[in-house]
């Protein structure tokens, strides 16, 4: 059986829920070693005890980090370079919705900057990090190991599309995250180094979920979704899988749009979603 991370050191940033669970799962199960950071130490722990119970050949750490802190990000860059040798991955995939996030009269200037040093200054120094390890990768290759690494950066659809239903602070640092991430493309394509961002559609998390409390806050959204459901974190995950391996060896610089049709849509069709979502990897 042949793997789609073989050997690969990869680090996930808020690993401990949503897309970032469904994808440190999914890179164990695919061979990578992998640093689970998270704020939350107990979630990301519980993870990675789950990768340990499940194979015993990938090495799976969980590491306590808040990416809206340099000294954090810097720590758990070294801490994989430490373990593990390398730095292949680097997903930066943590971010929050603040409730009190709204339009640009009832923003409080510290949700706006509590916002932005989470979703985006912590992306600009999780890239920083991972691109100074991965220039020192060494190239293996009887183990298909090269130098330069896949960084993918998790942005929004809300960075492509207007919503009527502001979160202004989150939109305005997903459109950062785009923004940077094509030029960073742009800056280390000769070094061996992929940077992508990775634009989810809404999703059936806890960040959305527990911003969506009532049914008719779901409907408003649900509407505007071609397959009529909310996405699943296994759904972006696969697709993180995509950027992060060496299938995706000629992709760099892409708004990677994971949304179920949602930024193609004017009208969408009536009915019930013919198929079931896929599975989670958690239970
Ligand atoms: N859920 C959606 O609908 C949706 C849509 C588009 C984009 N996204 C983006 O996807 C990413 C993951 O979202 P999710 O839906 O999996 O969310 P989630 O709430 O399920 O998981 C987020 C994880 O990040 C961790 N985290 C929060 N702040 C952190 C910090 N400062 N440092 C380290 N870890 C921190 C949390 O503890 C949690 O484990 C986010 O960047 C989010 O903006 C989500």
């Amino acid at each position: 059986m042949s793997f789609r991370l073989p050997n690969r050191v990869a680090l996930i940033t808020g690993a401990g829920s949503g897309i970032g669970l469904e994808s440190s799962l999914l890179f164990a199960q695919e061979g990578a070693n992998i640093l689970l950071c998270d704020i939350n130490l107990g979630a990301a722990q519980k993870a990675a005890d789950l990768i340990a119970k499940r194979s015993s050949n990938i090495k799976a750490i969980a590491f306590k980090c808040d990416v809206a802190k340099e000294q954090d990000i810097k720590n758990a860059v070294d801490e994989a370079v430490k373990e593990f040798g390398r730095l292949d991955i680097m997903f930066n995939n943590a971010g929050i919705m603040h409730p009190q996030d709204d339009n640009a009269l009832n923003t409080e200037e510290r949700i706006w900057d509590l916002t932005m040093q989470i979703n985006l200054k912590g992306v600009w120094w999780g890239c920083k990090y991972a691109i100074l390890a991965m220039r020192n990768n060494p190239t293996d290759e009887a183990k298909g190991l090269h130098t330069g690494g896949s960084i993918v950066n998790t942005a929004s659809f809300v960075a492509l599309r207007g919503a009527a239903t502001p979160q202004l602070a989150y939109t305005a640092s997903k459109g950062g995250v785009l923004a940077m991430t094509r030029e960073l493309a742009m800056v280390h394509a000769r070094e061996g180094i992929r940077i992508n961002s990775l634009c989810p559609g809404p999703l059936n998390t806890p960040l959305l979920m527990d911003f969506l409390r009532t049914d008719e806050m779901k409907q408003r959204r649900l509407v505007h979704l071609p397959m009529g459901r909310f996405g699943e974190a296994i759904e972006q995950a696969k697709a993180a899988l995509f950027l992060a391996s060496d299938d995706s060896s000629y992709v760099t610089g892409s708004d990677f749009t994971v949304d179920g049709g949602l930024s193609a849509a004017y009208v969408t069709a009536i009915g019930e979603p013919a198929l079931p979502p896929p599975k989670s990897l958690i239970k």
